[in-house]
């Protein structure tokens, strides 16, 4: 692992002026690896949402830092695993469903619901052997409201620590986070540094001119759309447009005319986003991972309140479906920016792009500080 060799208070001074992180921190493997070491497995990572964890047996699978993990439901609550048999590290558990025992499908060594080790075909005849001493690495799961998270440290602060205020946020935008129905999963992958990608997130001063559905339905003209740092979380938020509401948008819009009229877009440190538009009750959330420096992969959930017409349900999925391409398109190219070298840094609009100077300052702190804090 090359070290690198810019110091934290040359780049976090850097920050200040509104200049960015050198472009070698979105092309080189080394910067990658010591992100997955010091940021992806130091944070809560996002796995599932609590409604397909309510029943026992019910299992979720992820990941964390790269490491296959599950969470179960057992008698007791939720329990977190590190999702790799003891025997010869095959992933014991796929995908989502509900199950009475964990069973690998390499060679049957069947774990129980709290991961224990109960079952191992000839383990009888295996000198030296005890069933006790193999159970599945525990880790830590909790909820945040209806969102499932994990932490591969059995110390870390609870999950609400970072991000429980955000939660009556979201209350005020008039989503009902406890009835939403999860409607739909995708998984996608992007060519692009997974840092790229969420600082596009993290600013709307390219709405206008790159997103013009996006901008046709809400209100980002920067003394209408609010941009506010929590610390660990990032949130955005705008109203939609009257034009909208009335049906006079020069673009054909989906019908932004329900009981939400605020939007809100939300970045978790360091790699989920939630996002809630204009309409009926929605929500999205998305993970997204780095897949080496140059790409990005992850998943999106969508979830709708009760009584969501599918109609509605279709069009919001396009909506957000044709804005995360209209951004794939620029992110690409930010990258192919970055891989060249040149400019070495860039330039932000500290007034406008403040929140993506924030993001880089956590990164910083992560990697050269291994600060715990937020800035
Ligand atoms: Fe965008």
């Amino acid at each position: 692992m090359t070290q690198v060799s810019e110091t934290a208070p040359d780049l976090l001074a850097a920050l200040d002026r509104g200049e960015s992180i050198p472009a070698r921190w979105y092309t080189d493997p080394s910067i990658t690896e010591q992100e997955i070491t010091h940021i992806f497995r130091k944070s809560w990572n996002y796995v599932g949402p609590l409604s397909q964890l309510t029943a026992v047996g019910d299992y979720v699978t992820g990941y964390a830092g790269g490491v296959p993990v599950v969470v179960v439901r057992n008698e007791h609550g939720l329990a977190g695993f590190v999702n790799v048999c003891r025997h010869r590290r095959h992933e014991v558990m796929k995908g989502r469903g509900n199950a009475k025992l964990m069973q690998c499908g390499y060679h049957a060594w069947t774990y129980d619901l709290a991961g224990g080790l109960r079952q191992v075909p000839r383990s009888a005849a295996e000198p030296n052997f005890r069933l006790e001493d193999y159970p599945l690495l525990p880790i830590r799961a909790e909820a945040l409201g209806p969102f499932v998270f994990v932490h591969l440290d059995p110390d870390a602060r609870p999950v609400h620590d970072y991000y429980g205020p955000i939660l009556d946020i979201i209350a005020g935008s008039g989503v009902v986070l406890d009835t939403l129905q999860p409607y739909s999963r995708e998984e996608w992958q992007s060519h692009a540094n997974w840092k790229t990608m969420l600082e596009n997130y993290l600013e709307c001063y390219h709405c206008a001119v790159a997103h013009p559905g996006f901008n046709a339905a809400i209100d980002v003209r920067p003394d209408a759309y609010t941009l506010t740092a929590h610390g660990w979380f990032l949130s955005q938020s705008g109203q939609v447009r009257p034009s909208a509401l009335q049906g006079k948008s020069k673009i054909k819009l989906y019908d932004v005319a329900g009981e939400v009229t605020q939007s809100q877009y939300h970045f978790l440190w360091p790699n989920v986003t939630i996002n809630i538009n204009p309409g009926f009750p929605n929500l999205s959330i998305d993970v997204w991972t780095p897949d080496g420096p140059n790409a990005t992969k992850g998943f999106s959930e969508q979830f709708f309140g009760p009584g969501v017409s599918e109609e509605f349900a279709q069009s919001l999925v396009a909506f957000n479906k044709q804005v995360a391409k209209e951004d794939d398109t620029l992110t690409d190219s930010v990258q192919r920016g970055l891989l060249g070298g040149l400019p070495d840094r860039g330039r932000f609009l500290t007034n406008s792009e403040h929140l993506v100077v924030h993001f880089q300052k956590m990164v910083v702190n992560a990697i050269l500080g291994k600060s715990a804090e937020a800035p």
